[in-house]
């Protein structure tokens, strides 16, 4: 075991769950991955058969608090990612469980956490974009928005809230990191899913119509996940809250880079002309000083590993569904 320990990952099977064990698997870690679900689909779209081989996976709901801390005792966790969450459309869909899942369900990490300090000192969670509103100023400031637009964006709020009591009160230490749009091999729901999903339909030659337009920050999320997994080490004073550093692009900036990357593909990327209701930019310095320097994969290289990555599992489908004869 190398000298950073075990890490746990909640929501381990969603996208950035993926590319936070992929870090850790990078760094040499054997990490714990804690989901409800079943569907390692999104772990195989991200590993190598033998990472995923080295993953240990534990079925259980993060609002089980006892589920959760005998996954921590059991594989003796001294690190911790919270990433499992609804998200936008699911919360719309289902308030109650929302909140269940999202704000019940990181009260009971920070439980957990809380029970077991002695080895456990903090913990890096993901926060989100949504905590802001579009009338926020762009760049908007690190210290946050008031009044998300969402109920996903209020829960998120909601976590942060929690973590700065927990650390006041309880001395649990926290990273929150709010990502803006995500994109990327496994991103493949949610409500600014679409771009990754037109770089799938790019990769097949098929058309699409993102669901939004205007600019926002993208994060490519094989950087997201570094960055969840040294802030898991690093989360030892303090309830920090930070923007994921990135730079703005506009959609004609994104859909240039999705052709850039498939010039074979002939049929069309479009998008609606409604912009995301969060600021066009954020501030964004905290989340170095306190980590050190991040990866930032430029727009375009992001897209164009994505499509590649789309290209080969379209082939290795093609290939699984050739009849042998
Ligand atoms: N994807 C983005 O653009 C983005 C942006 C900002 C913040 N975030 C946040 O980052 C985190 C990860 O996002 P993602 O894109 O990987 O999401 P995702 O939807 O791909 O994955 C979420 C995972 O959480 C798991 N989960 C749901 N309910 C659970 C429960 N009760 N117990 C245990 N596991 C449960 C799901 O099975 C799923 O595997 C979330 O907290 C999300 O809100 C994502």
């Amino acid at each position: 075991m190398p000298e950073t320990g075990r890490t746990l990952v909640t929501g381990a099977l969603g996208c950035l769950g993926a590319w936070t064990l992929k870090a850790l698997l990078d760094d040499g870690e054997e990490p714990v991955g804690y989901d409800l679900g079943g569907d390692d689909s999104r772990l195989r779209v991200v590993l190598a058969e033998d990472e995923v081989e080295r993953v240990t996976l534990v079925q259980g709901d993060v609002t089980d608090q006892e589920a959760l801390g005998r996954a921590l005792d059991e594989h003796d966790v001294t690190a911790l990612v919270h990433l499992a969450a609804l998200q936008v459309p699911f919360c719309r869909a289902d308030p109650a469980l929302g909140a269940r899942v999202n704000v019940l369900g990181t009260v009971v990490v920070f439980e957990a956490v809380k029970e077991r300090r002695d080895r456990l000192p903090g913990f890096a969670y993901a926060s989100s974009t949504a905590v802001y509103n579009a009338t926020d100023p762009s760049p908007a400031p690190e210290s946050g928005g008031a009044a998300p637009r969402t109920l996903y964006g209020t829960y998120k709020l909601a976590n942060e809230g929690t973590a700065r009591v927990f650390w006041q009160d309880e001395r649990v230490a926290s990273i929150g990191i709010r990502p803006y749009v995500v994109y990327g091999p496994g991103r493949d729901q949610g409500m600014t899913s679409s771009p990754t999903l037109a770089m799938a339909a790019a990769a097949r030659g098929e058309s699409f119509e993102i669901a939004y337009g205007g600019t926002a920050q993208y994060d490519y999320a094989p950087d997201v996940g570094k960055a969840f997994a040294l802030a898991a080490r690093a989360a030892r004073d303090g309830a920090h809250v930070a923007n994921f550093p990135g730079e703005p692009s506009s959609m004609t900036e994104v859909v240039s880079a999705i052709e850039a990357a498939a010039p074979e593909a002939t049929s069309a990327i479009t998008w609606r002309d409604e912009p995301l209701p969060f600021p066009e930019s954020l501030d964004s310095r905290l989340l170095e000083q306190l980590l050190g320097p991040l990866s930032h994969t430029p727009l375009s290289e992001g897209v164009a590993r994505t499509v590649e990555r789309f290209r080969e599992l379209t082939r290795n489908q093609q290939m699984s569904s050739t009849p042998h004869v």
